[in-house]
């Protein structure tokens, strides 16, 4: 485990609350009642929660590793668990991590979902599943496919959205309360300089805007909406491969034109995330911390 994984399993581990409670002896009776409570089944009740959308692959799957070894208690949500092969190894190394089935737009599934973890508070959700795409054909003007259009609308601003909501009171319950929405810098409207992706990077203006309203409606509750830009992050560490023949090509590529963050980028996000206040809610960062412009 990397020496800054292991820091922060320090920092961030369950005791954290309990040696809190011991030294300052500043909690109230009414504030000890609103620790987190964490459903059975986790090995560390005290330890801090993430729900993550989408953890059966790429960023979603890396941010499930690294919080799963900084000894958080991971709700890992995909949409087909029995085909998550990685994530199913990862919950076997780990029993911090419990796999859930979720749809992100399966208003079904979501409210089940918040149902079954009503008793659970998380400390931060983590809305990372969306349709990630800069595909050239459907996406280009003149031969859109509008109903493909609907579907990316529809999942990667309403589906987070709904998510959020379904599980806001989980998250308020939480001692972090964090809301953190995966966008992307192709969702900046004053850096469109191609006339590319407009579905995705309209997808992803519109949960800009959606979440960055939210999070003025949460303000009052003390609940922070991160709005995060990854980049494209090498999660299969790809630039330290022992065999460089063995990797796609298309990373070569993305590696030989500067276009790919390192693995070390998902713990940048989980340090900025982590350092996150209401100050923050509401603002458009790239994983490097820096502000973006709308
Ligand atoms: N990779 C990049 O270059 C990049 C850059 C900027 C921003 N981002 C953002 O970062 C996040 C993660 O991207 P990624 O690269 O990891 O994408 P990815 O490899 O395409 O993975 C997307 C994930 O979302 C899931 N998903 C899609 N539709 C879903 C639905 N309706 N319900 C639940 N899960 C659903 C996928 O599940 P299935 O496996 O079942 O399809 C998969 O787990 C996304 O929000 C993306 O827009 C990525």
């Amino acid at each position: 485990m990397k020496l800054f994984s292991m820091c922060r399993m320090v920092l961030s581990a369950g005791s954290r609350y309990a040696t809190e409670i011991l030294l300052t002896g500043l909690l109230t009776i009414s504030q000890m009642f609103a620790l987190p409570v964490v459903a059975a089944g986790f090995a560390e009740a005290e330890a801090p929660t993430i729900l993550i959308t989408g953890a059966n692959a790429s960023h979603g799957l890396a941010f499930a590793e690294e919080y799963a070894a900084l000894g958080w208690n991971v709700i890992a949500t995909c949409r087909t668990p029995a085909k998550a092969d990685r994530l199913n190894s990862l919950a076997a190394d780990y029993p911090n991590v419990i796999i859930e089935e979720l749809d992100i737009v399966d208003d079904v599934q979501i409210t089940a979902l918040a149902d079954k973890y009503r008793d659970t508070s998380i400390d931060v959700l983590m809305n990372n599943a969306a349709i990630n795409t800069f595909r050239f054909g459907p996406n280009r003007f003149g031969r859109i496919d509008y109903e493909w259009f609907e579907e990316i609308l529809k999942v990667n601003i309403i589906g987070q959205l709904k998510v959020s909501e379904a599980f806001q009171e989980h998250v308020e319950a939480s001692k972090q309360k964090k809301i953190i929405s995966m966008t992307s810098t192709g969702g900046s409207i004053a850096d469109v300089k191609v006339p590319i992706a407009v579905a995705y990077r309209a997808s992803k203006a519109g949960l800009n805007m959606a979440m960055r309203t939210y999070s003025i409606a949460l303000k009052s509750k003390g609940i922070i909406v991160g709005i995060i830009a990854p980049g494209t992050v090498d999660t299969e560490d790809y630039m330290n491969a022992e065999d460089p023949s063995a990797v796609p090509s298309n990373y070569r590529n993305m590696i030989k034109a500067g276009r790919l963050a390192p693995r070390t980028a998902i713990d940048d996000m989980i340090a900025l995330i982590d350092r996150l206040t209401l100050e923050d809610s509401g603002v458009y960062y790239e994983w490097t911390g820096k502000v973006l412009p709308w």
